[in-house]
């Protein structure tokens, strides 16, 4: 089996800032229940024509610039989103198309909400460990504005837009491999309590609602993951062979900082070793984790060769845990 590593990353947010203040001039809600309940300030919204598509390819060319990188001769593209320009072509095709990568590439999307990016990474690592691969763009990106409901004061104070990408390129030296290990679980039949409804509007039996937009019960998602998230994040780094001291950043995807806190109480890890882009950027579903990464990386925090503990959660419901090397 082939070694595999992260060779650089970018980010991408748009301009438009939406702030609590601004959301308490559209439902009924106010600065201090958003901050006290979830700790974000403000989120970012993108254009009315900016899609899921354009926040890759922006967070790509940061990307490019910043590492000196060419895309070109990527062998794949994975995008991990739940907000898809289209149900189809892939967003990793338009991608391809738009950054002008060469044909002789594989595209695709990968669907598992907020977990998404870190299966993302799951599957590049397994693409090169396997030898069928060799430079992989991975892409976590969301447009959570576009299916947001702005009416729903549960939801729309939550969810911002992002995009984060990563190179995940074959490796020669041990030493070098980035990819330590995994944990991934599922609990399908909580399905029912975060959904966006397109073709079926029934779930295990669940009448859903037929919005065409996000919903969400908070509260169960909520019990689950404080259910469920500590001991996944303890067999994650139990694989790894290495200790939750030896860790030295966790990051857990960005939902809200009431569910960050807990996870670190009952976990031993500090918040000091903790990344999250909630404050400013809200919750950014699959770009959460690699832009919490980025921000790091661009304050200079977070150095080659310190170990990350990644872990995301989401609808599904699914959980991806990965503990790597940076
Ligand atoms: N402003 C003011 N009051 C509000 C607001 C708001 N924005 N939102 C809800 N409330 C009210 C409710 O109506 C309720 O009032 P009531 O008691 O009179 O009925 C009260 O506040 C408490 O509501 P809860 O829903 O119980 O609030 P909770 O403390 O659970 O916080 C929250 C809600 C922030 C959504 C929380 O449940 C949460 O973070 N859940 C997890 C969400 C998550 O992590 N999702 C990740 C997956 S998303 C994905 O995959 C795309």
């Amino acid at each position: 089996s082939y070694y595999a590593r992260m060779t650089a990353i970018g980010s991408y947010v748009p301009n438009r800032k939406l702030t609590n203040h601004d959301l308490e001039q559209m439902v009924d809600t106010s600065d201090e229940w958003i901050v006290q309940r979830t700790g974000i300030r403000e989120r970012r919204i993108s254009e009315p024509t900016q899609y899921t598509s354009d926040l890759c390819v922006a967070a790509v060319q940061d990307m490019m610039r910043r590492y000196n990188k060419s895309v070109q001769d990527v062998d794949m593209i994975l995008v991990a989103t739940s907000t898809a320009d289209f149900p189809f072509p892939s967003t990793a095709s338009i991608v391809q198309a738009k950054l002008g990568i060469s044909p002789a590439t594989g595209a695709l999307d990968l669907s598992a909400a907020c977990a998404g990016f870190v299966y993302a990474l799951h599957t590049a690592h397994s693409f090169i460990a396997s030898g069928l691969h060799r430079k992989i763009l991975v892409i976590g990106a969301d447009a959570l504005s576009k299916i947001t409901d702005y009416t729903d004061r549960t939801t729309c104070v939550l969810f911002g837009d992002a995009a984060g990408a990563v190179l995940i390129e074959r490796e020669e030296r041990e030493e070098r491999h980035s990819f330590l290990s995994y944990h991934v679980t599922t609990e399908g039949e909580g399905g029912v309590h975060v959904y966006q409804t397109r073709i079926a509007d029934r779930l295990h039996g669940v009448e859903l609602q037929d919005t065409k937009l996000l919903v969400q019960n908070g509260r169960e998602v909520f019990r689950w993951a404080l259910r469920t998230v500590p001991e996944g994040v303890k067999a994650v780094v139990g694989k790894s062979g290495l200790t939750l001291e030896n860790v030295d950043w966790f990051i857990p995807h960005s939902a809200n900082l009431r569910i960050i806190e807990p996870l670190c109480e009952r976990t031993g890890i500090s918040m000091d070793r903790t990344l999250y882009s909630l404050e400013y950027f809200g919750n950014t579903s699959a770009a959460s984790i690699p832009l919490a990464l980025d921000l790091a990386v661009r304050e200079q925090r977070v150095k080659p060769g310190d170990h990350a503990l990644l872990y995301g959660f989401g609808s599904g419901l699914v959980q991806a845990g990965l503990v790597m090397r940076l």
